[in-house]
């Protein structure tokens, strides 16, 4: 996969090339650009922000340079996404979309936003959020990280995503390593039984207890296996009796 990402702050992906995108530019997965738009500015200061047509407090990002700083990098695969607090949320589901991309190129905004006109240039529109971040960058990373954990071969079986949060629409069981007793406080027995069956069944009772009770909301729509539906009747009573 390739990643270009247009920014006028290029330092700050620096952190980003320590983690998962060094680990997968090392192994060959990928090839990661940052390019900074202001070079491509033709203006003589190279600004890249003008005032508000019709008044209004801020700047924002001009057409121009967006649109040069694209067409050097664009190809008829690349898959254009722009970040904005307009776009559609962010996912485990969408990261996983975007890591089936040959090309992706992120544009990173900042100050008031950018010149509508941009927008022609975008596959797609991409918010982490309901709240305001001062510009793209830190967007496109927590997108670019998310994605390229999906990329074949970048997380070796010691990390994979297998079990993850969100992977099977429910959250992670809880987890625990060495010691077995801490402060008091014990690893439930079964997952030291060595009976891989009772600790599948544990792991996906204990997943979907904590979907219920923190995010019912990703239940919804969800088709429940019969062993599901005896857990989820098995933890209501539990949770019943725990009150
Ligand atoms: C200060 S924000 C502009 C906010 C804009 N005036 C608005 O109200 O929608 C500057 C840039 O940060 C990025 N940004 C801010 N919040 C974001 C969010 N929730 N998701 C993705 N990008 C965001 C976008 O690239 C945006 O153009």
């Amino acid at each position: 996969m390739k990643i270009d990402v247009l920014s006028i702050f290029p330092n700050i992906f620096t952190p980003l090339q320590e983690s998962i995108v060094g680990k997968a530019t090392e192994r060959g997965l990928l090839d990661f650009n940052v390019v900074d738009f202001r070079e491509f500015s033709t203006n003589k200061h190279h600004n890249v922000d003008d005032t508000v047509y019709g008044g209004g407090a801020g700047m924002l990002l001009t057409a121009q340079p967006i649109f040069d700083a694209i067409d050097s990098v664009k190809t008829p695969n690349s898959h254009v996404v722009l970040l904005d607090p307009a776009g559609r949320t962010f996912t485990n589901k969408v990261a996983q979309e975007l890591s089936q991309k040959e090309h992706l190129i992120f544009i990173a905004g900042h100050y008031e936003g950018y010149d509508e006109r941009i927008k022609t240039l975008v596959d797609d529109e991409i918010s982490l959020g309901d709240y305001v971040l001062t510009g793209g960058e830190l967007g496109a990373m927590v997108v670019i990280d998310a994605t390229v954990r999906f990329l074949p071969g970048v997380l070796g079986n010691d990390d994979s995503a297998d079990g993850d949060s969100f992977e099977d629409g429910l959250l992670e069981y809880p987890q625990y390593t060495k010691p077995a007793v801490f402060r008091e406080m014990e690893v439930p027995e079964v997952l030291t039984s060595g009976n891989h069956e009772l600790i599948r069944k544990w792991r996906l009772k204990e997943s979907l207890r904590k979907t219920l009770l923190r995010r019912p909301d990703l239940l919804e729509g969800r088709n429940f296996t019969k062993e599901e539906l005896q857990m989820l009747d098995e933890i209501q009573f539990e949770e019943d009796n725990r009150r």
